[in-house]
């Protein structure tokens, strides 16, 4: 799409460019599309003087100072809807996973050590009518709290902003305050943006506020979750168990969370899905077209751009 338009040029290698090889491959760029793992701050900006639109290939653009792009007169674009529902499954993947054991179950069969039915053997926990806290209802809260109507469970909420009563009875979800959620939940799933208020929202004196035998799930952003006092909570066996598909300094993990057998992990693949995948780089291609043409941009974040190209 994008080469029948303009001229193109693409990253050659299977790997993020370092921010010094990225200001280079794009200083002339007038449109730049981007993964999560690309940071595009101030610095790497003012060596792109030529760009209108910055085009994430994600729905969360923390990887992106707005405020700086919104300053130098560039839209930002992101790709929401389209991978709400595929990460809300994963959600519930990992959920499952980690209550029933599945990654430790599959290992003991692959390693042979499955040789007798016992009543004993790999005894997880229920999900059905245990209590789901969800934290953050945007999109993809909102559609990991319409999957727990399947597996018959109350749902409660904790978010920035209470939602009205009709959204509430429409979701059968029930609004806590955050310390309440916290202790009330047997399951625990994170679904709001990272900034500087999200950051660490779940630390060492809340997980400390959790119940013993709860689980936390993680598929929103890494940093969201204090990981040393996650890896501690995990080893003292203060909570049953976490899954997590983010990480606080991606791609590493912290020390000590691979030894834990109480820790479901996979690699950020939330979105990743032949379908979703395709879609959310149609999207993308149409927001950073869009932008060079100077049309409406269709999912453009910092509105203050919106008549601006
Ligand atoms: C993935 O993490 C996304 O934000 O799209």
């Amino acid at each position: 799409m994008i080469a029948s338009e303009c001229q193109l040029t693409v990253n050659p290698h299977d790997r993020v460019l370092s921010k010094s090889e990225l200001a280079e491959a794009a200083s002339d760029v007038d449109g730049l599309l981007c993964q999560l793992t690309d940071i595009i701050d101030a610095e790497l900006l003012d060596k792109m003087p030529r760009l209108r639109i910055v085009a994430n290939c994600a729905v969360g653009y923390d990887n992106i100072d707005i405020a700086a792009c919104t300053k130098r007169n560039i839209a930002v674009s992101n790709t929401p809807d389209v991978l709400t529902d595929t990460t809300a499954d994963l959600t519930w993947a990992l959920l499952l996973a980690a209550a029933r054991r599945l990654v430790e179950a599959d290992r003991y069969v692959r390693e042979g050590k499955f040789k007798s039915w016992s009543p004993m053997l790999l005894l997880g926990h229920d999900i059905y009518q245990k209590v789901l806290g969800i934290i953050g209802l945007g999109r993809i809260g909102s559609a990991v709290a319409r999957r727990a109507a399947a597996f018959n469970m109350p749902v409660i909420y904790y978010a920035k902003k209470r939602k009205s009563a009709e959204e509430e009875n429409r979701l059968n979800v029930e609004y806590r305050p955050f310390d309440c959620l916290l202790k009330e939940a047997d399951f625990i799933s994170l679904h709001v943006p990272l900034n500087e208020h999200t950051r660490h929202l779940i630390s060492k004196k809340e997980l400390e506020l959790m119940k013993p035998g709860a689980y936390l799930i993680n598929t929103s952003r890494g940093p969201v979750v204090d990981e040393k006092a996650l890896v501690r909570a995990l080893r003292n066996n203060d909570l049953a168990g976490a899954a997590l598909d983010v990480y606080e300094y991606e791609p590493q993990i912290a020390p000590g969370l691979t030894d834990m057998v109480n820790a479901t992990l996979t690699p950020h693949i939330g979105s990743a899905t032949v379908e979703t995948r395709t879609r959310m780089a149609v999207m993308a291609a149409k927001n950073i077209l869009a932008g060079l043409k100077g049309e409406k941009v269709p999912n453009l974040v910092n509105w203050e751009m919106e008549n601006k190209l």
